[in-house]
């Protein structure tokens, strides 16, 4: 049985350890490193797994080792571990803008990385998370990656660490686009004469709606978007005007700015 440890104990973590233990992980399997009292107790209330404050005597434990911490710190917490690490287990850095150069750095190169990049939407059992790992990751520490995961949502392997950057670009920015689109039609069908809730409800239920259909469907997104526009209709009047102000390049400038964002701040974070 893998003992997995986390380093941080916030938001994410305690994300991830929920999604495990409603998949069937035993929570004996799991030790979680959080400097926080209140933090820890609700953890072990939460969830029952075993809390400590001790980085180092949790590490020396792992055989896999999820570091969810924010990445202004990473740098610190990780020098700090690698005398605890001798034993080589599977290292997992959750934290945005961290390249696996920057955790070779700090640990060496002969141990298994994996660099992942989950999305908020995990925090309600359905996010995405893109993966990469460097060449030492076993296939079965692989799969114990991916089920960590999948317990919170969707998880795709991505062939070269640089496609990260993308990842951060497409999933890991992109539930707030969402979020700015639904702003934008909630605000203009108020404006149209709707009630603020109705508004509300009738926008995040197309969003909800749409995001199913896409999902269930075989079809491609822009195969349902001709679905739904009949010619001379009121969604080709919408849509002819979306595609006339430039959407899909506002769209390509923004998602580029994401991915430019992504380099300098792995940059920033890796000294
Ligand atoms: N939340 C998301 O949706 C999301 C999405 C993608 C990636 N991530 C990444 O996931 C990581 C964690 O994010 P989060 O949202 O879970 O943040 P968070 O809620 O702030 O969790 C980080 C935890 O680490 C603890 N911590 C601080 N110093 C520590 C140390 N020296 N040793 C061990 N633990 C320490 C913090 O305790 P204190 O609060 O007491 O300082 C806090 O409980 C970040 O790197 C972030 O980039 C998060």
């Amino acid at each position: 049985m893998s003992k997995i440890v986390f380093i941080g104990g916030g938001n994410m973590a305690s994300c991830l350890i929920g999604g495990m233990i409603a998949n069937g992980t035993p929570s004996q399997q799991i030790l979680v490193s959080e400097p926080g009292e209140e933090a820890r107790q609700k953890l072990s209330d939460l969830h029952g797994v075993d809390t400590t404050a001790d980085n180092q005597a949790a590490a020396g434990q792992a055989d896999l080792l999820v570091l969810a911490v924010k990445p202004q710190i990473m740098g610190a917490v990780v020098k700090d571990l690698a005398p605890a690490l001798s034993h080589k287990p599977a290292v997992i850095s959750i934290a945005a803008g961290i390249p696996l150069s920057a955790l070779e750095n700090w640990l060496g190169t002969d141990i298994a990385l994996v660099r992942a990049m989950p999305n908020t939407p995990a925090l309600v059992m359905s996010g995405a998370t893109g993966l990469f790992a460097n060449s030492l990751l076993t296939e079965q520490q692989k799969q114990i990656v991916e089920q960590l995961f999948q317990a919170v949502g969707i998880a795709c392997w991505v062939e070269r660490e640089e496609l990260i950057d993308a990842v951060i670009a497409v999933s890991g920015s992109g539930p707030a686009y969402f979020f700015l689109v639904l702003e934008a039609m909630q605000k203009i069908g108020q404006e149209l004469g709707l009630p603020q809730d109705t508004a509300e409800q009738l926008s995040l239920h197309t969003a909800l709606g749409a995001s199913k259909m896409a999902i269930d469907s075989q079809a491609s997104a822009a195969q349902l978007r001709q679905q739904v526009t009949s010619p001379g209709g009121t969604t080709q009047a919408a849509i002819g005007r979306f595609e006339q102000q430039g959407l899909e390049d506002i769209f390509r400038q923004a998602m580029t700015s994401a991915v430019a964002r992504a380099d300098e701040m792995s940059k920033d974070f890796s000294s």
